[in-house]
């Protein structure tokens, strides 16, 4: 990033080349109310981002009585969505979302936790914001329009990489503990550092997390798993003590123990290096949790066994069973994509188990049947998951990894067993052995299908209908005289 030029003299008017700021600006004027866009919109501009289309404009006035007037001379007249308990309005104008407030000065009580708020001026709510970074605004009235208003060195803090607070940490969290995870959000996605004296604030009072609601919890925590390098994210998390409090299973990963001179890995830093490798190649968020989530079975299942060293036995199948009461109790959703990522856990080994050994069709056949569509996230879950420091056998599990994923094309052409549709149907055996609904008909098929995933028979109708007069009579079944 250049050095950010934003001093006094400079104006920024090409910020806001939108008209609708010039339209909100002039019906401020005639209100005769000072009036600026503020937070992410003014980050991200300076930053040289893409525009967001959330943008957050403040009155030193009613905001709610500006978006109205705002509202009344758009074309479409939109709605105006008050939250009157927040002072706050919101306006959809094309594809942007327009949220309006009025400048705010809060106070506490000393005896209570309940704000009192009065109206302030720019500076006041500037000050209110959670960091210097978010707080820089842009004048959006005629006679000032994009000028810089930046009392708290805002500008200074983005040229720097820093995240700062305004006031003393301890209030500005103590406000609103969801800004301890925004803070290590910011420094995840911008790759920023938290100025210490706010690190040593969210450590002191991480426990003030729990008053804030899981949903908002999650949406942060989703957007760490977002960035480019989530470890950043959770190196944080795990520093400020936050971590435990929002996944203790992958806590419970961390640390090296040693029996009679054997060694375990740290599955903890393991998992935070597989993340951030999978984050190189998928924005899928649920295949990222599945690589968070990937090992949790490992602390619950780690012995030592005398003869073969430290085991991990049935750790994918007690991980995959782990991550309903994970997802239930952050208020994730427990639907589909809970699903995939129990089958991502549950199948974690199944690819490294097959490259080890000779990768013959019918292991292939029976991956990309179990996995169906979810093969190549499961592929590339397993890729991520090579983390070892020797370039040799880094080559060597790449390798054998690209081998597993030329065979799956090569089946799939061939078996197109993925989404596996029995060539026999129920119906069919039924008839065909004058059968009425009973065990014999699911050991037919369940058998065709056995004898289709070994490479017996390929998977097409006659060879399969012969399949089934074979297996029909050694169970004793003799097919009726149309046959
Ligand atoms: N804000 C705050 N404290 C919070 C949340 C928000 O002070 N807990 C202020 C910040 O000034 C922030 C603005 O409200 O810039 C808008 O918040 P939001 O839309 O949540 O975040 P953005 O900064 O716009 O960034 P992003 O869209 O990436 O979340």
């Amino acid at each position: 990033m250049m050095p950010i030029d934003g001093g006094a003299h400079m104006n920024h008017k090409h910020a806001l080349q939108h008209n609708i700021f010039k339209t909100i600006g002039a019906i401020a004027d005639e209100a005769s109310l000072d009036c600026y866009v503020i937070g992410g919109f003014v980050r991200d501009y300076f930053l040289e981002k893409k525009s967001p289309k959330d943008i957050d404009i403040v009155v030193v006035g009613s905001g709610i009585a500006l978006a109205k007037k705002v509202a009344s001379r758009l074309k479409g007249k939109p709605k105006v969505s008050i939250f009157k308990n927040f002072g706050t309005a919101m306006i959809k104008h094309r594809d942007l979302e327009l949220e309006f407030v009025g400048a705010r000065k809060e106070s506490y009580h000393h005896d209570s936790r309940k704000p009192i708020v009065e109206d302030g001026t720019l500076e006041d709510d500037q000050k209110r914001r959670d960091f210097t970074i978010n707080a820089l605004a842009l004048s959006l009235n005629s006679t000032t329009f994009g000028d810089l208003l930046d009392p708290f060195d805002g500008l200074g803090d983005l040229n720097r990489k820093l995240i700062r607070t305004p006031l003393n940490p301890d209030i500005t969290y103590s406000d609103d503990p969801l800004r301890m995870m925004r803070a290590i959000r910011f420094a995840s996605q911008l790759n920023f550092t938290i100025e210490l004296k706010s690190l040593q604030a969210i450590a002191q009072s991480n426990d003030r997390l729990k008053i804030v609601s899981k949903e908002r919890t999650i949406d942060e925590l989703n957007k760490i798993l977002m960035t480019d390098k989530p470890s950043i994210g959770f190196t944080l998390l795990h520093q400020t003590g936050l971590l435990p409090l929002i996944l203790p299973e992958l806590i419970a990963l961390q640390g090296i123990e040693e029996v009679e001179g054997q060694r375990h890995k740290d599955n903890f830093w393991h998992t935070l290096e597989v993340v951030d490798n999978i984050a190189q190649t998928t924005d899928n968020l649920w295949l990222r949790w599945a690589a968070l989530l990937h090992d949790i079975g490992k602390a619950p299942t780690k012995r030592f066994d005398k003869k073969i060293g430290w085991t991990f036995h049935a750790h994918e199948f007690v991980g995959s069973k782990m991550v309903y009461k994970l997802f239930k109790r952050l208020r994730l959703p427990l639907n589909d994509k809970m699903k995939f990522v129990q089958k991502m856990v549950l199948m974690s080994s199944r690819p490294v188990i097959l490259a080890e050994d000779h990768v013959t069709d019918s292991a292939v056949r029976r991956l990309v049947f179990d996995a169906g569509d979810h093969v190549d996230d499961l592929m590339t879950l397993c890729e991520a998951d090579i983390t070892t420091k020797n370039p040799k056998k880094q080559k060597k599990y790449l390798n054998n990894f690209k081998k597993v994923r030329q065979k799956i094309t090569e089946v799939e052409e061939r078996d197109r067993v993925r989404n596996f549709q029995p060539p026999i149907s129920g119906e069919e055996i039924m008839k065909t052995f004058d059968l009425k609904p009973s065990k014999e008909i699911g050991v037919i098929k369940e058998a065709i299908k056995e004898a289709i995933l070994e490479g017996e028979i390929p998977n097409e109708y006659t060879a399969a209908h012969q399949y089934m007069l074979k297996k029909g009579k050694e169970i004793g079944l003799n097919p009726n005289n149309s046959e």
